[in-house]
Formats: C-alpha cells, structure tokens, sequence
C-alpha cells in the first residue's frame, strides 16, 4: 500500500472499520502533538480487558492526571534501583539453559521479563508470586486476543472466552486485595521502591489516594503492556545477534572495556529494525483534524505505522540493514524513532524496557557464547499484542565458564 499511495492511505479493515494510516515522520510528529481534546486514544477493548481505570482506558485529564501520578516509578533513580531485579531474573532463567542444543528462547524471555515485572512492579514475593505466576501468563494470553474482538452483546456463560477471562480477572483481584492488605501492613512500606508501594504512598493533586480498583487495573496494564513487549524484543536481540557474528565480537569487547556504548546503539536499532508494537492509533475527537494536507473528520481512526516509518529509506539511509553503528555518532531523533509511540500517550515503560533490555543482553553476553547462525531471517508471528519471531529465536549456547582455551564455540 506504501509503496502505491506513498506515506498516507486508507484502509478498510474488518473490525476495525475505516483507518487512514499515515508513515510519514512530519505527519506523525502532528498527530502526537495533538492535544487530547483533538485526538485521543481509541475506544480500544484494551480498556474493557484491562479495567475501567487502566492507563489504556482512560482519556482526557483523568489519563492525565494517572499519568502524572505514575511516571516517577518509572524515572532515574527508581531504575537504577530495579538493575538488580533484572541481572537477578537473567541469571536465574540462563542457569537453566542447556548447552550446544538449539532451543527456542521465547519461553525463557517470557519468563525474565514477567519475573522482573512481578517483583519490580508488584512488589511480591513468596505465596503471591507464585500464585500470578501461574494465573497471569495465561489470563494475559486470553485477554490479549480479546482484546481484538468485539464484546459479544450476551452472556455466553462461564466456558466462554470472556467467561474464562472473567473468572481469571477476579482471581486476580483476590491477589491484589491480600497484596495491598500486606503492603499497608508491612512497616517497611517507606522504603519499598516497587510501583505498588509507589502508588500506595502516591497522592492526586486534591490529596486523595489510588483507590483498589485503580491499582488493581494500573498493575495489570502494566503487566499486560510491559510483559510481552520487552520479552519479544530480547527474543529479537538474539535472533538479530546470532546473525551478526562480528558484532557479537565487538559487543563482547566493548562490555569487557567497561563500555555500553556499542551496547545501546543495538537496542536501538533492534527496537528500530523490529518494532514489536508496529502501529499506534488515535482518533478524532473534535470536529476535524488536520495532518499534512489531509482533513480527518470527527470519529476518524489514525494509524500512525512505526513500522514503516522505520523501514523508510528517506528516513534512514539502506533501512533494511541491521546496523546498530547508525546510532553510534547520533542518538535516535525522537521524530523518526519510534518504537514506544510518542506524545502524552508515549509508553511509559519506555526507559525501564530499555533498560531492562539493555541489562538482559549484557547479562546474556558476560556468561554465554551464542553460536553463530547462518539460518534464514525468522519471520514476524502475531501473538496477540505483540509481533514475536517466528520460530521465538532458535539459538545455542555455551557458558563462558566451560570454554577451554581454544574451544570455539
Ligand atoms: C520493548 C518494550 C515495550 C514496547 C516496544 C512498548 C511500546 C509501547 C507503545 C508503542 C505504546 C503506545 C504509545 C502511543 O500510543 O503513542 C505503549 C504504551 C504503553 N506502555 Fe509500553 N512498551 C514496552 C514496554 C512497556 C513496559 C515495560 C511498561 C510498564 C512497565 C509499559 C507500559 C505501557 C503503558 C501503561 C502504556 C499506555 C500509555 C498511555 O496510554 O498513556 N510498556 N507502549
């Protein structure tokens, strides 16, 4: 369609109905600058799986103020607090790894990125843990695909699809209940850098505090959000890796320096090259909306496709190749990188994905030798929420530690 109708054309899809997707960097900068009262999120089930108060349901000043509210878990200081969650998941998942046999590292992603969640974000530990570990991952996998289908207008009872995903949203509630209960029993809340601990000691501007429901749904928005999104990436760092044996070599040399600077560059252009969440959408919500030379009316869903707006040669020179040294000497214009959306609806997970990203790989590269591969590219899988490699990174390993002087991986 791009390469027909140039950046902006209009699609039909079923479901979804009329989108007019647009790719070019002038255009979707306009579109995040739109003030909410213009354009604002669409009326996605998002919302509907993920409850009333989630960040993804929310619009106008009520998003704003959950926003403002939130952010501050999410910045500086309160990430350098969670590195050690995150080395600690890594190192724990790797340790299971067999070696010199191909296996696929989805599984294991999957796993890092919802501990790493469960303990930075939720805050638990023990009985708990184990409980959302077992009803999350599949609640998640149910709630993602409804999420893209419409409600159904009656009640197909407790077997049904959504009838499942009910049952599993209350066992979830009863979770957070007993958590809450412990976390404003526990004397050590002060201390506690967690998000719920965060948002238990969080006031709105009036002084009023979260309410449960509210971090009942904020807590699962950000599983849902964060879970799969950074697992797939790193799913994606591996499979770019393996393919690009001499950087692999230099990004072992640079870590052993002491440099990330090699480091960042390839998250950079991983998340460039394979944007797992490749399109965002907003909708009009004033009378009509102007972008570039095109006049949206009121109710008009916009695609704004990160996808091809990172694949476009005008924007980045020979687009298509995987080349982290392009963000070496410059960092990523914020107009033309797109992988966490952008404007007041800009993932606020951005800088903890990241820097989970950046640690699991380093982590990943200080203890294992990933063997070289010289297999076909994988191609993208849709597994609900986000797109994933298709056979979920085949890889082998060996450990640092049983390499014998000469040994080559
Ligand atoms: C590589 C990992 C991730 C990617 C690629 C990603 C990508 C995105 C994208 C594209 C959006 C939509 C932005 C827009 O519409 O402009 C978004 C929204 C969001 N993300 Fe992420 N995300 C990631 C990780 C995370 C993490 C770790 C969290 C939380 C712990 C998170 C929480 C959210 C939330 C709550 C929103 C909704 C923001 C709002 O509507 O105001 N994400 N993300």
């Amino acid at each position: 369609m791009r390469r027909l109708y140039r950046p902006a054309f209009t699609i039909d899809l079923p479901i979804f109905g009329r989108l007019v997707v647009i790719s070019d960097p002038n255009d979707i900068r306009q579109l995040f600058k739109t003030a909410p009262h213009i354009a604002d999120t669409t009326d996605t089930n998002l919302g509907r799986v993920m409850g009333p108060n989630s960040m993804f349901a929310l619009s106008g000043e009520a998003h704003r103020a959950q926003r403002k509210l939130l952010t501050p878990s999410f910045n500086g200081r309160r990430l350098a607090a969670y590195e050690a969650i995150v080395e600690r998941a890594a190192v724990d998942e790797f340790a299971t790894w067999a070696e010199n046999q191909t296996f696929a590292t989805l599984p294991s992603m999957m796993r890092i990125t919802l501990n790493v969640i469960l303990r930075a974000v939720f805050g638990v530990e023990g009985q708990e843990l184990e409980r959302l570990r077992e009803i999350l991952p599949p609640g998640i996998r149910l709630g993602s695909k409804l999420a893209l289908i419409p409600v159904p207008q009656w009640d197909w009872g407790r077997w049904s699809p959504w009838g499942r995903f009910f049952q599993y949203r209350r066992e979830y509630d009863a979770v957070v209940v007993q958590l809450i209960d412990k976390a404003l029993a526990d004397p050590g809340l002060v201390e506690r850098d967690d998000v719920l601990a965060l948002m238990l000691r969080s006031r709105y501007e009036d002084g009023s505090s979260m309410t449960r429901a509210e971090i009942a749904d904020e807590l699962i928005t950000m599983l849902a959000a964060g879970h799969e999104t950074t697992a797939t990436t790193l799913v994606w760092a591996v499979e770019r890796l393996q393919r690009h044996p001499q950087l692999l070599d230099r990004l072992v040399t640079d870590l052993a320096n002491g440099s990330e600077e090699l480091l960042n560059a390839t998250v950079f252009e991983i998340l460039r090259t394979r944007p797992v969440i490749d399109t965002t959408f907003r909708q009009v919500t004033a009378p009509a909306l102007q972008i570039g030379p095109w006049t949206m009316p009121k109710g008009q869903t916009i695609v704004a496709s990160i996808g091809l707006l990172h694949a476009d040669e005008s924007v980045f020179h020979d687009a298509h190749r995987f080349d982290p040294d392009r963000f070496m000497a410059r960092r990523p214009d914020p107009a033309e990188w797109i992988p966490y959306g952008g404007g007041v609806r800009r993932c606020i997970g951005a800088a903890f994905a990241s820097m989970e990203i950046r640690v699991v790989l380093r982590t990943l590269l200080r203890d294992y030798v990933i063997s070289p591969s010289k297999a076909r590219d994988e191609g993208w899988q849709s597994r609900g929420v986000a797109l994933a490699p298709s056979r979920g990174a085949l890889v082998r390993v060996r450990r640092r530690s049983s390499l014998g002087a000469g040994d080559f991986p």
